[in-house]
Formats: C-alpha cells, sequence, structure tokens
C-alpha cells in the first residue's frame, strides 16, 4: 500500500517535472530494464526530495519551508 502510494506520487512528480515519460509500449526485455532501470534511480531521487521537503515543513511551520514543500 505505502508503495503503491509511493509510485504514484513519484510518477505524478516525474510526469510534472517534464521527464519525458514515453507512452510507447516496450516489447523488447533490454529496453524495458533499461527503463526499469532509470525509473528507479529518478524516482528514488524525487521521492527522497519530495519527503526530505515534507518533514522540513511538518517540523518547521514557515511559509519558507511550506513553498519548497509545494515546489
Ligand atoms: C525553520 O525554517 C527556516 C526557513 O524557513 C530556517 O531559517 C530556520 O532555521 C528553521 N528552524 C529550525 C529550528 O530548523
Amino acid at each position: 500500500m505505502h508503495f503503491l502510494l509511493i509510485a504514484c506520487i513519484s510518477a505524478t512528480f516525474l510526469f510534472a517535472s517534464g521527464v519525458p515519460v514515453s507512452e510507447e509500449l516496450i516489447t523488447d526485455e533490454a529496453k524495458a530494464i533499461e527503463f526499469l532501470e532509470w525509473y528507479n534511480k529518478e524516482s528514488s531521487k524525487v521521492t527522497y526530495s519530495y519527503f526530505l521537503k515534507q518533514w522540513a515543513y511538518q517540523t518547521n511551520l514557515t511559509d519558507f519551508n511550506q513553498q519548497q514543500a509545494v515546489s
């Protein structure tokens, strides 16, 4: 359940960040593995950054931290 939530948040942020997410169906296994490795790396970075900013805001309620968390 938590993984699913994090995956949805990551996908949303990747989409919002302008990283090109191809809509084509990948049938080549090597390409699929390459995509998953890329996705795993990028989504980890985005998710980590998201939670750091959320934590900063939730433990220190300033306008600046709120803007960082929302951006
Ligand atoms: C709270 O956040 C502000 C930035 O908005 C920062 O300057 C301040 O040092 C932080 N306070 C603590 C206790 O971390």
